[in-house]
């Protein structure tokens, strides 16, 4: 019975980006996330605009004529198709995609799809509402204070409290999502940490913007911020 049960980490990796997984899935989603939720990318080409102004400005900072703009969590390149619609005159854009589902068809032959950033580019690496889904795991703090790994029943979904969270996941918690009362949650956003870093180091120069939902360590909400989208619901 036990491996029934996984951390929320691994059940949210295998849920979005298994196969068959829901960001990976021409058949879950055949319009890409767009088909579930609305972005700032989907609501106004304003949002895309700006992205092209903030390339401009860092391609005249960098003193560059041909600029890299990488899209990391790229959706179906609407971003991407967007920016290159406003981009202004003169400057050369060299645009990538990067994501977990397979290029959209019909996209931009510009466009470089890919499943990593690209190393020791310069320009703008823009990720918009990305890192809020780069899987984590869930802390819960038990009975006696003690803050322990949340597990999920496969078949399910139902959760259960696992092993004491320890190590660099305890120290992560420590410093950034203090937990003390029992049944308080937090989200062990260590992976993101890992993630961001390793997309920020990817660029030669330039400049890294991370837009999302976020919160700061003085007004965590204490059960935790879990929430999926279907279907515009
Ligand atoms: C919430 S959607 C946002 C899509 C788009 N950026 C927008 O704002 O409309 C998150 C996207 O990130 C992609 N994604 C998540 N983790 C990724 C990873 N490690 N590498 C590449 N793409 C990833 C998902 O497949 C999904 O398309």
């Amino acid at each position: 019975m036990t491996e029934e049960w996984q951390g929320w980490r691994e059940a949210a990796e295998t849920a979005l980006y298994g196969d068959g997984g829901f960001y990976r899935s021409p058949v879950r989603s055949p319009d890409g996330p767009a088909g579930h939720f609305r972005t700032s990318v989907h609501a106004s080409p304003l949002f895309a605009r700006a992205v092209a102004g903030l390339l401009a400005r860092t391609a005249a900072e960098l003193g560059i004529g041909t600029v890299a703009l990488v899209d990391v969590g790229a959706g179906r390149g609407e971003l991407l198709t967007g920016v290159l619609a406003a981009t202004p005159e003169g400057l050369e854009v060299v645009p990538y995609g990067v994501e977990v589902a397979a290029r959209p068809p019909g996209l931009d032959p510009r466009i470089v799809w890919c499943t990593e950033p690209p190393r020791g580019v310069s320009g703008l690496l823009f990720a918009n509402e990305w890192l809020d889904n780069v899987p984590v795991d869930v802390a819960e703090v038990d009975g006696e204070g003690v803050a322990r790994y949340v597990q999920v029943r496969i078949p399910d979904g139902g959760e259960r409290l696992g092993p004491p969270v320890t190590g660099a996941d305890a120290a992560w918690l420590e410093r950034w999502w203090p937990l003390s009362v029992p049944g308080e949650r937090a989200e062990i956003g260590r992976p993101r940490d890992l993630a961001w870093a390793r997309a920020v180091g990817s660029l030669e120069a330039g400049l890294a913007v991370a837009v999302d939902y976020a919160h700061v360590r003085g007004a965590r909400p204490p059960f935790g911020t879990l929430t999926g989208f279907r279907g515009g619901r």
